[in-house]
C-alpha cells in the first residue's frame, strides 16, 4: 500500500481520535468550565500539520448538549442544540468550519438509551398513561408497589422508579435522571434517525454511541440472572478500583439483546446516507467475542467498537500480547479495531499502571503503533495522572454515592493542564474541578525534547508518513526477551518491526536474530544500540523485504 493508497482509507481508519472532555478542556469566558471557543482556540495544538501539533484525524465531544448535569451532559433534555456553558450554535459551526480546514473531522456523543428526565419527552410522558410520549419510555406496573424484577441500575440501587403521576414504574440503567428510551417504539427510532442527520447535515463527521449494547431491554422484563457488582479492583494494582460498567456481571436481559443489532443496523443505514460518516460504539465490557458482533454481519453495524481490554489487564508484555493476539484472531473480516487506553469512566493509564514518563512513552508507544484506530484521552499526550479530591470536592454522582470506594471519575476528568499558572491555563476563573498538583510537572507549556508530550506529537507524525502503521497488516512475533511486546505492521511498501521493552531492566538482542539485522526508524533513544533496547525503549525499525 503506497501513501496515497492509506489516504485512501477512510479517516476514521488511518488516524488519530482525540477524545476530548469538553468541559475541562478549555474555558474562554472564565466561568471555570471548558467550552466550545475555548477548545475553538486550541485547535493547533491538536493539528496544524507539521511535527509541532498531535496531527489528529477526528475529534470527539463529549456531549454539549443542553442538560440539567446530573451526569455531566450524558443526561440530554435537547438532542438539537448546545448547552449554554458550552457555547452558541455558531460557536459549534464555528468549531465544525475552524476543525475542517485543519482536516480534523468531528465526532458528537450520542447518548439515546437514555434522556434526561428533563427532556420535553419525558415531561410529556410521565403525565399520562394516555399521553403520545408515554411509549418512548420504559413502564411496569410491578407488583404490589414493587419494581416488577431485579434489574439494577449501573450507578447502584433498582433500576425502577415510582413515578406518581400515572402509577407506574419507569426504567433508568443509570441515575434515575437518565430514563431509558423505549427503541421499540418505531416512531423513537424515527426521532433518533432524524437527530443524526440534523448533525450530519451540520457538518459532524460521526458518532461515539453511548453504551450501544443497551438499547433494546427485555420485553418480558425477566430477571437477570447475575448480581450487579459495583468495583473490583485493577489487576495488580489493587489501590485502583475499576468503576463498574466495564466489569460487572452478565445481564442477561438487559443488554446485549438481538434487537438491539436491527436498532444498530438502522442507525448505520442513517450513517451510510452521506459519504465520509461512521459510528463508533461503547460496547461495554462483555467477551471479545460479544464486543465484536457489534460490527454486525458483514460489517453492517457499528464502523468501530472500542476495545476497553486495556483498561483490566496488567502492564506486562505477556497480558498486553494476549489482547492483541484475541482481538486479531476474532476480528471479523473487513472490521477495522479502535483502541482505549484511558476515557472519562476509568481511572487514567498513568494512573492504573502507575506510569514514569518513560513508561507513558511506552504504553503510547503501543497505542500509536497497533492495528486500528487510537483514541487518545485528553491529557494522555501528556502523560497525565487521575487527580485526588477530597470528598467536598467531588461532582461525579458516582463518586458521591459511594464514597469512599474510589470508584468516582471526577479524577479522571481534571482540567487540562497548559501552563503551570493557578488555573493551569485552563480558565481564569475557578475551575469546576480542580487542577491537578501534577499539572504544573506535566503541562503542555512545560513540555521539553524529552517529555512524554514531544513523544506523542514525534510519533504521531512518523505513523502519519509511514502506511505499514496507519493501515498496514499486524501479527505480534517473539521479542528479544519476555519483557519485549514485538510485532509486525505490513504493507505493500513496507515491512516494520515494533518492539516495545515493558521493563526496567535493558533487553539484550541476540546476534542473529530477526531485530538485529534492522535499522531502527524511530526510538525513544536518541542513539539506540543495535544489540540491546534501553529501559521501556520503543524501536520501530524496517526490514528489508
Ligand atoms: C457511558 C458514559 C458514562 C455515562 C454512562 C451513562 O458509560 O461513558 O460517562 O455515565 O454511559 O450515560
Amino acid at each position: 500500500m503506497t501513501a496515497t493508497d492509506a489516504q485512501n482509507q477512510p479517516w476514521w481508519k488511518r488516524g488519530v481520535i482525540y477524545h476530548c472532555y469538553v468541559r475541562s478542556f478549555m474555558d474562554s469566558n472564565g466561568d471555570g468550565v471548558g467550552d466550545l471557543p475555548g477548545l475553538t482556540s486550541k485547535l493547533d495544538t491538536l493539528r496544524d500539520d507539521t511535527p509541532s501539533s498531535l496531527g489528529i484525524e477526528g475529534l470527539w465531544l463529549s456531549p454539549v448538549y443542553p442538560s440539567p448535569n446530573h451526569d455531566f451532559g450524558y443526561d440530554i433534555s435537547d438532542y438539537r442544540s448546545i448547552d449554554p456553558a458550552y457555547g452558541t450554535m455558531d460557536d459549534f459551526d464555528r468549531l465544525v468550519a475552524c476543525a475542517r480546514a485543519r482536516g480534523i473531522h468531528l465526532i458528537m456523543d450520542l447518548v439515546v438509551n437514555h434522556s434526561s428526565t428533563e427532556h420535553p419527552w419525558f415531561r410529556q410522558a410521565h403525565t399520562s398513561r394516555e399521553n403520545i410520549f408515554h411509549d418512548y419510555y420504559l413502564w411496569s406496573d410491578g407488583t404490589n408497589g414493587k419494581p416488577p424484577n431485579n434489574w439494577g441500575s449501573s450507578f447502584g440501587g433498582s433500576a425502577w422508579e415510582w413515578n406518581e403521576q400515572t402509577h407506574e414504574f419507569y426504567l433508568h440503567s443509570f441515575l434515575k435522571e437518565q430514563a431509558d428510551l423505549n427503541w421499540r417504539n418505531p416512531r423513537l427510532r424515527e426521532e433518533i434517525h432524524d437527530i443524526m442527520r440534523f448533525w450530519m447535515d451540520r457538518g459532524v463527521d460521526g458518532f461515539r454511541l453511548d453504551v450501544a449494547n443497551y438499547y433494546v431491554k427485555d420485553a418480558q422484563l425477566r430477571d437477570n440472572s447475575h448480581k450487579f457488582v459495583i468495583a473490583q479492583p485493577m489487576p495488580g494494582n489493587p489501590s485502583t478500583t475499576l468503576f463498574m460498567p466495564m466489569s460487572r456481571e452478565v445481564c442477561d436481559h438487559t443488554v446485549d439483546q438481538p434487537e438491539t443489532h436491527d436498532a444498530l443496523r438502522e442507525m448505520r443505514c442513517v450513517i451510510d446516507e452521506k459519504p465520509g460518516r461512521m459510528m463508533v460504539g461503547e460496547i461495554t465490557q462483555r467477551t471479545q467475542g460479544q464486543v465484536l458482533s457489534y460490527y454486525g454481519d458483514g460489517g453492517s453495524e457499528l464502523n468501530l467498537v472500542f476495545n476497553f481490554f486495556f483498561f483490566v489487564r496488567r502492564f506486562r508484555a505477556k497480558d498486553f500480547r494476549d489482547i492483541i493476539e484475541q482481538t486479531l484472531d476474532l476480528l471479523p473480516e473487513g472490521a477495522w479495531p479502535a483502541w482505549v487506553l484511558s476515557n472519562h469512566d476509568v481511572v487514567r493509564a498513568a494512573s492504573r499502571y502507575r506510569l514514569s514518563p518513560a513508561m507513558a512513552k511506552s504504553m503510547m508507544g503501543l497505542l500509536l503503533t497497533l492495528k486500528g484506530t487510537p483514541f487518545l484521552y485528553y491529557g494522555e499526550e501528556l502523560g497525565l495522572a487521575n487527580t485526588s479530591l477530597p470528598r467536598r470536592l467531588l461532582q461525579d454522582p458516582v463518586g458521591k454515592r459511594y464514597w469512599p470506594l474510589p470508584v468516582g471519575r471526577d479524577g479522571e476528568r481534571a482540567p487540562m493542564p497548559w501552563d503551570a499558572t493557578a488555573g493551569a491555563g485552563f480558565t481564569t476563573g475557578i475551575p469546576w474541578l480542580p487542577v491537578s498538583a501534577s499539572s504544573v510537572t506535566y503541562s503542555v507549556e512545560s513540555a521539553d525534547p524529552t517529555s512524554v508530550l514531544s513523544f506523542t506529537r514525534r510519533l504521531s507524525w512518523f505513523r502519519s508518513h509511514h502506511p505499514a502503521l496507519t493501515t498496514g497488516d499486524m501479527a505480534t512475533i517473539d521479542g528479544p526477551s519476555d519483557t519485549c511486546l514485538c510485532f509486525t505492521r505490513t504493507s505493500p511498501a513496507e515491512h516494520m518491526t515494533i518492539t516495545i521493552n515493558l521493563s526496567d531492566q535493558t533487553a539484550q538482542i541476540p546476534r542473529g536474530s530477526f531485530t538485529s539485522d534492522q535499522t531502527p526508524l524511530f526510538s525513544t533513544e536518541e542513539h539506540p544500540s543495535i544489540d540491546s533496547l534501553a529501559p521501556w525503549e520503543v524501536r520501530i525499525a524496517t526490514t528489508p523485504a
